[in-house]
């Protein structure tokens, strides 16, 4: 009876061993791993603050032109009087997005349909037109509105 029951407990204290170096030896090998995710993270943050803080001399153009005649109406990422412009590149071509800013009204007034639902969503407000900005000036404020995620 006796020797039973020491088996028995034997038996207890092994398994309780057992589990208790397995969930030992997991603990190690994770917190072994953690240093390689934080690194990776912090690369990612890293790659993410860049194009936050470094301008290129375009987009700083772009930057200024955008202030001057886009922010009274426009944000980058919030809904303003007109739309977030925030990856507008991935939703239009170049040549829409450069007809559109230099002359909204005419691009509705021809009935494309992309402007004219736009205008439609926006509750017809009407966006300025702006003849004077060259092609080069557009893609300056095109390229600061995607690299910065302000
Ligand atoms: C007077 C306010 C106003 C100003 C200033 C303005 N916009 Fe707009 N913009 C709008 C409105 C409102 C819309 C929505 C369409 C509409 O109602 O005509 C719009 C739409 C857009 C769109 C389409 C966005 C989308 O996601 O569909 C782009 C691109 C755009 N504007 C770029 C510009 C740029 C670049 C400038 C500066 C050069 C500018 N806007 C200045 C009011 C303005």
């Amino acid at each position: 009876m006796f020797k039973e029951l020491s088996r028995t407990l034997a038996t207890i204290c092994a398994l309780v061993l057992a589990m208790i170096v397995v969930i030992f030896s997991t603990a190690f090998i994770i917190s072994g791993q953690e240093p390689t995710y934080s690194t990776q993270e912090s690369q990612e943050q890293i790659i993410d603050i860049v194009p936050k803080t470094v301008l290129t001399e375009q987009q700083k153009k772009g930057k200024s032109l955008f202030n001057a005649n886009c922010a009274a109406c426009h944000k980058l990422l919030k809904k303003a009087i007109g739309p977030a412009l925030y990856g507008v590149t991935d939703r239009y071509e170049k040549e829409w997005l450069y007809k559109w800013i230099t002359n909204s009204t005419g691009l509705i007034k021809s009935g494309d349909a992309q402007a004219v639902a736009l205008y439609k969503q926006y509750n017809q407000t009407s966006m300025n037109s702006f003849p004077h900005l060259t092609t080069q000036d557009i893609d300056a404020i095109l390229d600061y509105v995607e690299s910065s995620k302000n």
